[in-house]
């Protein structure tokens, strides 16, 4: 076990006049610095915490510049500071054991609890939970004007922004709203790029993929198939209608038809039943009320396990010794308290796209990268690959027509993946890997986040 109570000294409460009048700032550092995290009040009584940690492997090299990720969890409500942290890519995992294949290694981190109500993150009042994308995009810029505006060295690393699941809206909505506040002169930060991960960027792709897929690796018989694309025809026809909070619910539908007809098939790994992925989602630590725990099927929480080292599942674990360790977590926010009503909030942007926003980041040179895991169902890559086929960029006939490069990695046998590089868009698949692709492919996601970020690190795979 760590010992975390040796680990800090001093705390500084700075209140700041920044972008929209005050934001009043809570700050934590480890006294090494590697670590840092706080809140941010990016609007009046809207809180939202993160946590920085700077790379023990950091390479100095004049024409690389040390990358920094901030990494995007999904849901809407999972949060980036637990699951994303402890249980994709941090430095260490919900055990306190070192990760060997933290993207540490290749970056620094920056993870956050979005938006607001999410994780350690809380509103004060519920109606300041946001209720689109763009607003999410707006409180994460307030975020990064906080944290890159007062910190001169942070600033020499471009920021890629990383992202998995319900978190690539936010991360295009964010690259767009992030460029506005640099060319603004508010925000002070170079982005380097945005990678969206089993990412659910047109969710009417999604839905009509899921039939198919299912039906060819034999989950679902022709009459399921049939059900399936009734309902994803109806999705369809509400999407067009902008009946938004409707085809969220046929959306729920459709996922309870193809569970029954599948027997309970895990839609985030096809191979497996639903329970049965160490790294699928569970709805239950997140709310205890039906109606949410039929939306929350999507969170992309992790399974927490409970004979896990000490016994403590992550729920357990981040309002236990981590809020210990964080010191600045108010006495009656719970970390996932406010999770399901963050969800709610988003119920009418959900099934929006945002294949507009990667064509605007296209057009304007930011590097896109987008990576999926083979087995994923949920945002399944037949669905990625629907989606890209849309884009009205200029280099998408190229980019289409264009080979792709077998992916291998360390001195694992076989092939990993396969990679698609035209210009400003890259497109990994990534083969034995579901939803969680770093969970399932740490070798192959470590490496794809070194050349996401053009990383100076020194990788011995
Ligand atoms: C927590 O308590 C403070 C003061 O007691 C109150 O102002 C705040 O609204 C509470 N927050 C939540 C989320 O209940
Ligand atoms: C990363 O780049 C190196 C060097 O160009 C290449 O050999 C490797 O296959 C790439 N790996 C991935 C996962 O993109
Ligand atoms: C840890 O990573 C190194 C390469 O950096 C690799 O050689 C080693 O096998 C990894 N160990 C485990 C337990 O995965």
């Amino acid at each position: 076990m760590v010992k975390f109570d040796a680990y800090f000294v001093f705390t500084l409460f700075s209140v700041t006049l920044l972008l929209h009048g005050r934001i009043s700032t809570a700050l934590r550092t480890t006294t090494d610095e590697s670590e840092e995290w706080g809140y941010v009040e990016v609007r009046p009584k809207a809180h939202m915490f993160w946590w920085l940690y700077r790379s023990p492997y950091r390479v100095e090299d004049p024409n690389k510049p040390w990358p920094i990720i901030l990494w995007l969890q999904g849901g809407p409500g999972a949060s980036g500071v637990g699951i994303g942290n402890f249980q994709e890519i941090g430095p260490l995992d919900a055990d306190l054991n070192p990760r060997n294949s933290t993207w540490l290694r290749v970056a620094d981190l920056l993870f956050v609890d979005n938006p607001v109500g999410t994780g350690f993150s809380y509103v004060e009042e519920v109606d300041l939970l946001v209720k689109t994308d763009e607003a999410a995009a707006t409180d994460l810029t307030a975020l990064l004007i906080n944290i890159f505006n007062r910190d001169i060295s942070l600033r020499k690393s471009p920021l890629y922004i990383v992202a998995e699941s319900y978190g690539g809206k936010y991360a295009v909505t964010l690259g767009l709203s992030a460029l506005e506040a640099i060319e603004a002169g508010q925000l002070k930060l170079k982005l380097g790029g945005v990678a969206i991960g089993d990412s659910w960027i047109s969710p009417v792709d999604f839905v009509f993929s899921w039939g198919p897929l299912l039906k060819d690796v034999s989950r679902l018989d022709d009459s399921a198939l049939r059900r399936a694309k009734r309902l994803a025809e109806k999705i369809h026809q509400q999407i067009a209608d902008g009946q938004y909070f409707d085809a969220t619910n046929t959306w729920s539908n459709l996922e309870d038809e193809i569970s029954r007809s599948s027997n309970n098939v895990d839609f985030y790994n096809f191979l497996l039943d639903n329970g049965m992925d160490p790294v699928s989602s569970t709805a239950v630590v997140l709310s205890e009320k039906l109606e949410f725990r039929r939306y929350s099927r999507y969170l992309n929480s992790l399974r927490p396990t409970p004979d896990n080292g000490d016994g403590l599942d992550l729920h357990s674990f981040m309002n236990g010794p981590m809020r210990k360790k964080l010191k600045i977590i108010p006495n009656n926010i719970t970390w996932g308290g406010q999770s399901s009503l963050v969800f709610n909030a988003l119920q009418g942007d959900f099934m929006k796209p945002r294949i507009d926003e990667v064509d605007v980041l296209l057009a304007k040179g930011i590097q896109v990268t987008v990576y999926n895991g083979q087995l994923d169902v949920i945002c399944a890559t037949r669905g990625a690959e629907a989606w890209v086929q849309k884009l009205k960029w200029e280099g998408l006939r190229t980019f289409l027509s264009s080979g792709r490069t077998p992916l291998y990695c360390g001195a694992e046998d076989g092939t990993k993946g396969f990679l698609r590089s035209y210009k400003n868009l890259q497109f990994y698949w990534v083969l034995g890997a579901g939803h969680f692709v770093p969970v399932s492919q740490p070798c192959l996601a470590l490496s794809m986040a070194a050349n996401i970020t053009q990383s100076p690190a020194h990788l011995a795979y």
